[in-house]
């Protein structure tokens, strides 16, 4: 069954060195996902070990940690947002993400794939709160039919 979640879509320092935060934000916008949070933010070695703490016994965790440059981070909501999100993000690995994704059209190795994406509701709504405080969520209506003639 379809429902209305959220998801957390960072671009990471690659996707903002490289000018990709307009188009990762239009792709989101134009499937029709809700923009509710944004914020550029240079993450603490501590918040990125919290953001990948799953992966904490891997061999690449020291370079997931190592803070290369600020990234976006952003909170989107809409129908199935956490499962389209990871489709509209594209596989992990490059090699392997089809084009027409933001990985399969702007990467070209896993250490530099440009953006992150919830992969199930518990660990969205987990990182949504370790990147935001909940005064930075902002729950908003469309009026566009007042001001769309
Ligand atoms: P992971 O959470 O498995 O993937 P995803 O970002 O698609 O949710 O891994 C987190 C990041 O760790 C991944 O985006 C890139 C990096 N990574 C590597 O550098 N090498 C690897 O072998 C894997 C699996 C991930």
């Amino acid at each position: 069954m379809s429902t209305t979640e959220q998801t957390f879509i960072a671009i990471k320092p690659d996707g903002v060195q490289r000018g990709l935060v307009g188009t990762v934000i239009s792709r989101f916008e134009n499937r029709g996902f809700k923009l509710v949070a944004i914020k550029l933010v240079t993450p603490s070695k501590e918040h990125l070990e919290k953001h990948y703490a799953d992966l904490s016994s891997k061999p690449f965790f020291p370079k997931l940690i190592t803070c290369n440059g600020p990234i976006v981070a952003t909170v989107w909501e809409g129908l199935d947002a956490v499962k389209t999100g990871r489709s509209i993000v594209g596989a992990t690995n490059p090699l392997a993400s089809t084009p027409g994704t933001i990985r399969g059209d702007y990467a070209l190795s896993m250490g530099r794939n440009v953006i992150h994406g919830s992969d199930s509701v518990e660990n969205a709504k987990a990182e949504i709160e370790n990147w935001f405080t909940a005064e930075e969520i902002i729950s908003w209506k469309s009026h566009s039919e007042d001001w769309v003639y």
